[in-house]
């Protein structure tokens, strides 16, 4: 099921349903080796990253069962083990399981972890906070140890708000000594939704959400029971899909508030949105226009992960669009794909593009080479006249539990072959 089959130009109408979110899941599934009991996980989508996760709980001495609502993960036995698979090399955010086994066990030892090749996305933030926590590192043979003595609070003020640092040290702080600040902490809701995960299971933290987290230490941990909530990338990427095909469509249980940004360069393209409790429905404007001028941003910016997708929608938008990304480097991978469609994308520099709408892309024969790059691909193959087959497709499983199923349902013609 290497490649997606895709027969473009049918508008897209219809509902579909938004799966789970693998960001929040992820990190979730780290922190429930940090409790010792059994959780039941709702809602966690059943894609390749968490297949890798699950995987390495297992190794880790896990108990983990799949159930028709959501996983149960019972860590009360774990054991120490060198992580070293390719569950970690190709996932990035198998780095989550550094805070958790150092918070658990008090050390651990792992390969550099890998994910998406978009840049060089370092580890050294992540580092440096464990760091000032108490943990010493050593690297050796492409293996990273960390361990610590003991786990102490600290005031870290991160220079970036990066997604992953800020998640390794909530993790680690849980179960240190003493109080944690975390300044210039990352505001996602993905963020949030691992603390409400741990507030869940009896930690103490404030200001999720907000650029300043603090952490009280060392409290028991319980299993609970939690949801993980929607997909706000997964739903963006089909708003976006509809932008750019047409249609009117419903997306189930789309978290809006969390998407305003997208909702505010979706509605620049002329889409009409309303938001509610149950999703966000959809209406394409007959013809997109431009969305002007759009910079990537740490939330509540732009998200990098939907830029590629926005870069369908901006194709076929009358006018000129330039498009800024500033959270990693060589995230345009796929404007050379687009361009195989007909897109006319310009690389003004690696951090840069400037899209001039054309009235219609082409079906072809295209390479996914990242997950959200590769989903964009498929988006562009439902606005597009014929036939595209996009290949690649195993990093577009990565996030996306079944993206031929969802767009089937909105009465697109796709198959996985
Ligand atoms: C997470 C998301 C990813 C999303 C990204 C930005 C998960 C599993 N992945 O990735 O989908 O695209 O946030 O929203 O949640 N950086 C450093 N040093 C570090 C760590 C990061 O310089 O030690 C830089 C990165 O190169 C990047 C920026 O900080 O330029 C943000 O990265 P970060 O927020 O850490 O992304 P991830 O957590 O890897």
């Amino acid at each position: 099921m290497d490649s997606i089959c895709v027969q473009g130009g049918i508008a897209l109408q219809g509902k579909v349903s938004i799966q789970g979110s693998k960001n929040a899941a992820l990190p979730i599934l780290a922190a429930t080796l940090l409790v010792g009991e059994r959780s039941f996980i709702r809602n966690c989508p059943r894609i390749t990253d968490v297949y890798a996760m699950v995987s390495l709980l297992k190794a880790m001495g896990c108990q983990v069962n799949w159930q028709e609502q959501g996983i149960w993960v019972d860590s009360s036995r774990i054991q120490k083990s060198v992580m070293q698979s390719e569950a970690v090399r190709g996932m990035r955010s198998s780095l989550c399981l550094l805070g958790a086994m150092v918070g658990r066990c008090g050390s651990v030892v792992m390969e550099h972890p890998g994910g998406c090749v978009i840049g060089r996305r370092p580890i050294d933030l992540h580092l440096c906070a464990l760091g000032q926590m108490g943990v010493e590192f050593e690297e050796e043979g492409g293996l990273l140890s960390a361990s610590a003595d003991r786990l102490c609070g600290a005031c870290i003020c991160l220079p970036k708000p990066s997604v992953g640092a800020t998640e390794n040290v909530i993790l680690a702080a849980v179960m240190a000594e003493g109080d944690t600040v975390i300044e210039g902490a990352a505001r996602e809701p993905e963020i949030v939704a691992l603390c409400d995960y741990l507030c869940a299971c009896g930690a103490w933290i404030r200001g999720a959400g907000t650029s300043c987290i603090r952490i009280r230490g060392g409290r028991t941990l319980y299993g609970t029971d939690f949801t993980v909530p929607a997909d706000r990338i997964v739903a963006g990427t089909y708003l976006f899909a509809c932008v750019a095909a047409g249609g009117n469509i419903f997306l189930e249980h789309a978290p809006g508030p969390d998407m305003g940004a997208v909702l505010e360069v979706a509605g620049r393209m002329g889409a009409k949105l309303c938001t509610s409790r149950d999703g966000i429905y959809v209406q394409a404007p007959s013809g997109p226009v431009s969305p002007g001028h759009v910079m990537t941003a740490p939330y509540p910016g732009f998200p990098t992960d939907l830029q590629s997708a926005a870069l369908v929608a901006a194709s076929l938008g009358e006018g000129t669009t330039l498009m800024e990304e500033t959270i990693f480097e060589n995230r345009f991978r796929v404007v050379g794909e687009l361009c195989k469609m007909g897109a006319s994308i310009e690389l003004l520099d690696p951090g840069r593009v400037l899209v001039r709408g054309v009235e219609t892309l082409q079906g072809a024969c295209v390479e996914a080479r990242e997950l959200r790059g590769g989903a964009a691909l498929v988006a562009a193959g439902l606005a597009a006249r014929g036939e595209t087959v996009v290949r690649g497709c195993p990093y577009i499983y990565r996030g996306y539990e079944n993206i031929c199923r969802d767009f089937r349902e909105l009465g697109a013609r796709i198959i996985s072959a």
